[in-house]
């Protein structure tokens, strides 16, 4: 990472969440909260893997220019995007349950809730309606004007990382190895392509042999489900239990039945393995650690100025009866 790219981090953490509070919208729509709540609900029965889709959303905004809503921007015949990035395109989905939000949130309280602040909420539903813990979030982020591919691409870690690697990323957000394996715990719900894990099964580190770190059996049904010549778009789950969010995925790391390699890796390096076998016991332990890293997280904001967007696919014309808030 070039040193110009860590000096903008640290700007985008010292300047972080000093508008952000509780109770944002109390006045302004009092109903926000439960009208997300109630989107997300009939999502998670229309299709449940959508809310892990929706909360992945939360560290793919936030770790870009901080959460901005500025992923949710489709391209312009002037503007290259985030959604073409390499860590999010044919990957990163339910955008359209965000849209659902956002109209139902239009309805009552036109031009007052942000994309940003939605991502932020919808995901902290997430793991509620999933059977995690709940939190309370800090509100009243912005919308990003604009968004770039290449800020996407130059932050977001491939599944080849290597925990070494993540700490050094995570450290880079104020995050810290705790946070850092807590964070990663978001994988007890959801499922990732064949695409990702398909070097470690046949090639890992060039060696033209599969990760050793993958209990055997476990390395059979993923040779199975993800064989050489495979559309690499097929899917399996991320840990054992992937509708219910719960210390699951750290006995499955401890059981080296981890699915990526940026999640297995956590258990073989030792700066990590102790949190690793700290949550698989103690799952309380494990939601506590993960709330306070959402939130950490949450709480990355960029001094830029930015609006209250009424679609979060566009920027507002700068005709539209929205205002353009400065930062
Ligand atoms: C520590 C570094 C991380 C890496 C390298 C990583 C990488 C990945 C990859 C490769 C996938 C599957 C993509 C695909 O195959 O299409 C995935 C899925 C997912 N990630 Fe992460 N991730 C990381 C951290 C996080 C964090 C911090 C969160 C949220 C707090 C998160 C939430 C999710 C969720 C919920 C899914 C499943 C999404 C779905 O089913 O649609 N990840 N991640």
């Amino acid at each position: 990472m070039c040193p110009l790219f860590s000096l903008f981090i640290l700007h985008m953490i010292t300047g972080a969440a000093a508008q952000l509070r509780h109770g944002y919208y109390s006045e302004t729509c009092p109903k926000a909260k439960s009208i997300v709540q109630d989107v997300m609900k009939v999502a998670l029965i229309r299709e449940p893997r959508s809310l892990a889709s929706v909360m992945r959303l939360q560290f793919h905004d936030c770790f870009v220019n901080g959460c901005d809503a500025s992923l949710l921007l489709d391209d312009t015949p002037t503007m290259l995007g985030e959604k073409l990035a390499l860590a999010n395109i044919n990957s990163l989905r339910s955008y359209e349950v965000v849209d659902q939000v956002k109209e139902a949130l239009e309805k009552v309280c036109p031009g007052v809730v942000s994309c940003a602040d939605i991502i932020i909420m919808a995901s902290r539903d997430a793991v509620y309606l999933t059977g995690g813990p709940y939190w309370e979030v800090k509100l009243g982020r912005l919308d990003s004007l604009t968004a770039r591919k290449e800020d996407s691409d130059n932050v977001m870690p491939s599944p080849r990382s290597n925990a070494t690697f993540l700490i050094g990323l995570f450290a880079k957000f104020n995050l810290s190895v705790k946070d850092l394996v807590a964070l990663s715990g978001s994988h007890s719900i959801g499922k990732a392509r064949c695409f990702s894990i398909i070097f470690r099964l046949y090639n890992q580190s060039g060696s033209g042999r599969p990760d050793p770190a993958i209990d055997p059996k476990f390395r059979q049904k993923l040779d199975k489900l993800c064989p050489l010549n495979v559309d690499q778009n097929i899917t399996g789950d991320l840990d054992a239990t992937p509708v219910k969010f719960d210390n699951q995925y750290f006995r499955d790391l401890v059981a080296g039945r981890g699915f990526l390699n940026s999640d297995q890796t956590l258990f073989t390096f030792p700066e990590t393995r102790e949190f690793v076998k700290q949550f698989s016991i103690d799952q309380g332990k494990f939601f506590k650690a993960f709330v306070k890293g959402m939130i950490k997280m949450g709480d990355l904001t960029v001094d830029q100025p930015g609006e209250v967007r009424k679609n979060c696919r566009v920027v507002n014309s700068h005709s539209s009866k929205f205002p353009m808030h400065p930062s």
